[in-house]
């Protein structure tokens, strides 16, 4: 039996626990100490009052923060990680004014088809790396890449390799060859591609959008995948208004992505639902688009996560605290709503209730900031802040 290691971590300046307590949704403590066992938090509280686990030897360990402040590891909801190729020329095209074309994903199906296993795989093991180098110890992925059924099934595969959290995503894009029978691909990812693709998947997302899939698609494609077992998630309101946010209400969707077009009734719709609004301002930043407006949701009572997208055209970053720096300075969301959108709107975007947050019984992933407060995540932006990371209560 492998012996379980034991972690005490002390000192804490600030840890954001997002246990809500006497009007603070993030359950912020002051001098702080946290407790791991194993991959588990076993015990939080004031650092006074910290368990004593000297002496430090085999198995144990005392870590002491030294003031900086500790949160939950990121929770990075939507990913688009298995790929091929880049498109830097676009993106360099974009800046001199050429707009943003749901089309481009054509070329990365492309270098994902030419691209063999291996390559993908190492591919993802950096991205992988380069995610929890930055604080994220909980991601998504979808497939979409592919769209083919040998091609969507082994990202599916793929991903499933690093992550429970795998979306099959084969309502991406039309892919050319289907481009002037467009019924007959629909009826494929409704059958042969989702059955190749549900063992390995737990989510099915459709990209509701003009150029993309219309509200009639999308509502066929995803009741097949509800009757296969898997749970819906969608890409809505991206590029433009539409029927895809309130669709995604509809079906009980855990999450509709991008929202940075929406109605009036749309943003009551998601108030009054347990839908979360999960906004990916990485794609704004990259594509010149006006960036959502997160304090309207808030308002109105909608729950916000913050995300992503990290893929090669849209939003090729995977740092989740840019995201934190972008909704503070242009969504209207104060650090407080940012941090907690990144952590605990993630973990409910993906309906998960063992990470997002610190409490005994919750999986030990967390993030050190080399900063006393989590407001410097907005506050020094572009600046690499995260000292240590605790994936399973294991320091990656
Ligand atoms: O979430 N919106 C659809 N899919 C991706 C973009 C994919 C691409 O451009 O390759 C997104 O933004
Ligand atoms: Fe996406």
């Amino acid at each position: 039996m492998d012996a379980v290691t034991t972690t005490l971590i002390t000192h804490i300046g600030e840890l954001t626990t997002n246990v809500a307590a006497d009007g603070d949704a993030l359950g912020t403590l002051r001098d702080a100490a946290v407790l791991i066992v194993g991959d588990r938090i076993a015990w939080v509280g004031p650092a006074s009052a910290a368990p004593v686990v000297s002496p430090e030897g085999e198995g144990i360990e005392v870590v002491d923060a030294g003031g900086r402040a500790v949160l939950p590891g990121f929770v990075d909801s939507h990913t688009h990680l298995v790929f091929g190729g880049d498109r830097a020329d676009e993106f360099e095209a974009r800046m001199t004014g050429a707009p943003y074309a749901a089309g481009g994903i054509r070329r990365t199906v492309a270098a994902t088809r030419a691209a063999g296993d291996e390559e993908l795989r190492a591919r993802l093991a950096a991205f992988v790396a380069e995610l929890r180098a930055q604080g994220t110890t909980t991601f998504e992925i979808k497939t979409g890449y592919g769209l083919t059924v040998a091609d969507e099934e082994r990202l599916a595969r793929l991903a499933g390799e690093v992550t429970p959290e795998v979306t099959f995503l084969g309502a991406h894009v039309v892919p050319a060859e289907y481009s002037e029978r467009r019924e007959d691909y629909v009826d494929l990812v409704c059958d042969a591609m989702l059955h190749a693709c549900a063992p390995h998947s737990r989510w099915i997302d459709v990209f509701c959008e003009r150029g993309a899939f219309t509200p009639d698609e999308s509502r066929r494609i995803l009741a097949a995948g509800i009757a296969h077992g898997l749970e819906p998630r969608v890409h809505a309101n991206q590029l433009g208004p539409g029927e895809g946010v309130r669709l995604a209400v509809e079906l009980g969707a855990a999450s509709v992505d991008h929202c940075t077009y929406l109605s009036d009734d749309d943003v009551h719709a998601l108030a009054g639902s347990a839908t979360v609004a999960t906004l990916l301002p990485g794609v704004e930043f990259s594509t010149r688009q006006p960036y959502p407006d997160a304090r309207r949701l808030i308002d109105a009572g909608a729950t916000v996560a913050l995300a992503s997208d990290c893929n090669p055209g849209s939003s090729f970053t995977s740092s989740m605290p840019l995201m934190i720096a972008l909704a503070v300075r242009e969504m209207g969301m104060t650090p407080a709503e940012a941090v907690w959108a990144a952590t605990a709107g993630g973990a409910k975007a993906l309906r998960r209730d063992d990470v997002g947050a610190l409490a005994p019984g919750m999986r030990a992933d967390l993030v050190m900031l080399d900063a006393p407060t989590r407001v410097h995540l907005a506050y020094r932006p572009g600046v690499p802040l995260v000292h240590t990371v605790w994936a399973g209560g294991v320091p990656v």
